[in-house]
Order: structure tokens, then sequence, then C-alpha cells
């Protein structure tokens, strides 16, 4: 803490805090994090547990609502999610005037704000059940977008929803489906889609969380709050990770492969390099990344289901997890694998480009995000987030005049 007052005149107290390492924004009943163990509780429940136990929607019901649902519940937040999965056909149009090789998450980001536009009859934050449906729709029809915005650069036409699949599974459909084939979705496949979205669906304070809430303290609608946590999710240091990732691992398997992970990992360690080891570290685990453990069995099974067993990037991935495990600069830092180390294996092995990685954890994220806005919003206390600053700039000085200057 310092004593502003002495340093620069000004009549408050406050932390200064570059990068928010020691500083709570906000309570949360939602999601603990204890990373030094390495352990991660959705609502209390670990994380391991509801990976295996539950699915995606019932992890969404939980964190929305502090509960696991019952299954009368279940079958009636499904019936609701599968009722908004469709989007407003004007959105068809509005996403036509993007160019077709623009990122995903770009075109995502504009999306998701324009959903206020095409959905303004659930924007009253006062109002409950706006709210409400707002997370709804959003939940529903983010797979449906990400879906378009794929199918929009490949050209194809869109494929609608279809109820009476999962989530995970009408969102594979919504993807690999063609007019002149459906796709069938293979069960493992599934599952594993299914556990990515679990694994992503919070996290606490991340940055990208963090923005949703001080967006949404200014008292602006949620899709507009939630479009905010897309484009802070795209950053390399945080969703974009995934990607990052998977393109760090086929370029060292186009300059050598296992060969030169020795070499590679030279350059990570020297500090002028500019290299980071993609899906290593994490501001909060300083263990094992239990989402990480989940990652790599889940890649394991896919790759087995889909008879890629001898998948170069996965064999290149165990063995600069093996080094760094052993390498005293990771052990020193305390930099373990995080999820985004394999989850970029399991994608590609599925089928899904790696430029709709980051689209596919924001997809995944938007529960957690409007879980945590919502939170926000509950507390009677909330206030409009407002940072401090320590000022370093000029003193008081006068405007010269132009030929002065
Ligand atoms: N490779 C090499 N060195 C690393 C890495 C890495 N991946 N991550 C951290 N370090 C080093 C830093 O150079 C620094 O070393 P120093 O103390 O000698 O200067 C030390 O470890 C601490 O790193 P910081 O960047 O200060 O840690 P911070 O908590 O700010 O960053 C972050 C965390 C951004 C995740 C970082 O570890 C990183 O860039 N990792 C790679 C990107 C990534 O995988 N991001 C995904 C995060 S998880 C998610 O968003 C889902």
């Amino acid at each position: 803490v310092l004593d502003i007052r002495k340093l620069y005149g000004q009549s408050d107290m406050f932390t200064f805090d570059p990068g928010f390492m020691s500083t709570a924004a906000c309570e949360s009943a939602i999601t603990y994090i204890d990373g030094d163990k390495g352990e991660l509780l959705y609502r209390g429940y670990p994380i391991e547990q509801l990976a295996v136990n539950c699915d995606y929607l019932e992890v969404c019901y939980l964190l929305l609502n502090g509960e696991l649902p019952n299954a009368q519940q279940k079958a009636e937040f499904e019936y609701s999610i599968n009722h908004h999965n469709l989007v407003h056909e004007q959105m068809h149009f509005f996403l036509r005037g993007f160019r077709r090789d623009a990122h995903p998450m770009a075109i995502l980001t504009g999306l998701v704000g324009a959903m206020s536009a095409f959905y303004h009859d659930s924007t009253d934050i006062s109002n409950p059940h706006h709210r409400e449906i707002s997370a709804i729709r959003l939940i529903a029809k983010m797979p449906t977008l990400v879906a378009m915005a794929y199918k929009y650069s490949c050209g194809e036409p869109y494929v609608y929803p279809r109820n009476g699949l999962s989530y995970s599974g009408n969102f594979l459909r919504q993807m690999f489906a063609t007019p002149c084939e459906d796709y069938q979705v293979n069960e493992v496949v599934e599952r594993a889609f299914d556990r990515i979205l679990t694994l992503h669906a919070d996290h606490e304070q991340n940055a990208s969380t963090s923005t949703v809430r001080l967006c949404g303290s200014s008292g602006t609608n949620p899709f507009a709050a939630i479009a905010a946590g897309v484009a802070c999710l795209w950053g390399p240091a945080h969703g974009g990770a995934n990607e990052a990732c998977l393109n760090m691992l086929e370029n060292i398997q186009a300059n050598g492969g296992i060969a030169k992970v020795g070499e590679f990992m030279e350059k990570v360690k020297d500090k002028n390099s500019g290299v980071r080891l993609m899906g290593f570290g994490h501001r909060v685990y300083k263990n094992y990344d239990p989402r990480a453990k989940l990652m790599q069995e889940t890649c394991k099974e896919v790759l087995t289901a889909l008879g890629l067993e001898n998948d170069p990037l996965f064999k290149l991935a165990m063995e600069l997890e093996r080094i760094a495990l052993e390498d005293q600069y990771f052990v020193d830092r305390k930099l373990y694998p995080n999820v985004d180390f394999y989850s970029g294996i399991v994608q590609r092995a599925i089928g899904i480009p790696t430029q709709l990685f980051t689209a596919i954890f924001a997809l995944a994220r938007t529960v957690g995000w409007i879980a945590q806005w919502n939170e926000m919003l509950s507390d009677a206390n909330y206030k409009i987030g407002r940072p401090r600053q320590l000022y370093v700039g000029s003193a008081r000085r006068d405007v010269p005049s132009l030929d002065k200057r």
C-alpha cells in the first residue's frame, strides 16, 4: 500500500498492483482454484468428477444455478437451450458482410456484439427474466454462431441445429455435415468434445472474465459484455494459446520434429529469443493444471478411437512435457502444462481447423462469463469497476503557442 498523499498530493490510499498479481476484485461463490495443489472446483465439485460424471449442459446448469440439476431440471434446461439454438435469419446476412478469410474470433466478436441489436427484447439488466433469457440465448446460440462462421469461411451452406442431438453432437454436426452427406457423430469424439467444453467452462477471475465483469459493471447489456470477453480471450497469452500451441508444435514438426526438441527448448530458455513454450505456465497454477491431465487422457482416447495412436504432434507434446518437467528453468519457475497444451491436438484430430480453437474456447467459456456477470449484478452493493493509476507524466504546464513548440 502506497501513501499516495505523500507521493502525489492526492487524497486517497490505494494499492499499486500491475497485472492484479495479488488483488481480489470481487467475492465469488462459483469457481475455486488452489494453484499450489493444482485443484479446480466448480461450485465445490472437483473438475475430475464433473468431467467424467456430467455432461456440459449439466455443468452449465450448475455454474448458473449453484446446484446440479435433477432429472426434470436437466430435461427442462435442455429444452430451453434447444428452443433457442436458432439465430435470427438476418444474422446470416450480417455474417455475409465479413471477408471469408477473416479470423473466426474477429467474426465472433462482431456477431456476439450484434446480438444486442437482434435480441434487444432481453437487454434490460434490471429485469431478472431478461437476464435469464439472455443467458439461455447466449449459451444456445454460441455453437450456431461458431459453426456458421466456420461454414462461411469454407463457402459451404449453414447447417441448422437438429434437436434430439446432444449440445456437443449438435455442434459437431453443424460443423461437419454437408448438403451431400450428413454427419454421424462418433461417441468417443462427442464425449471428448463435451469434456473440452466442461474443462473450459469457468476459471474464476481470468482476464476475459474480469473483462466481462468490468464491462458489465457499467450496466451495459449482456451481449455487449460477453462480446468484450470474446475480444479479450482472443489474445495469445489467454484463449489464443491453444492456437499458438498447435502452430508451435506444427512448426517444430516441420523443422526436424522430436530430434529438434532440445534445440527448441534452448530457445525457450533464452530470454532474448522471445520464444515461449505455449500451453505452459499459468498465473495461478504453480503445479500441474488438473485440466491438462484430463485433456491428456482425452487426447489418448480420441487418438486411439480414430486410429491415430502414432500422431507425431502428440508424441512431440509428450516429449516437450517430459523435458520441461525435468528442466531446472521450468522447475524453478513452477511452469507446468496448462489446459491448452493438449486441447489443440484433440481438436485437430476431430477435424477442427486451428483457427477455430479460440472460438470454441469462447463457446465453452460463455457460461462462465454469464454466471460471473449474473453474480455481480445480483450483489446489491456492486459498483462500477474503476481502477486507479499512478500518474507518472508531466507536472502541470501551460500550452505554448504554435510558433513556440
Ligand atoms: N515458456 C517459457 N517461459 C515462461 C513461460 C513459458 N510458457 N511462462 C512463463 N515463463 C517464465 C517467464 O519468462 C518468467 O521468467 P522470469 O521470472 O525469469 O522473468 C516466469 O516464467 C514468470 O512468467 P510471467 O510471464 O511473469 O508469468 P505470468 O503469470 O504473468 O504469465 C502466462 C502467465 C501468461 C500464462 C505465461 O505463463 C505464458 O505466457 N504462457 C504461455 C501462453 C499460454 O499457454 N497461455 C495460456 C494460459 S491458460 C489460459 O488462458 C487458458
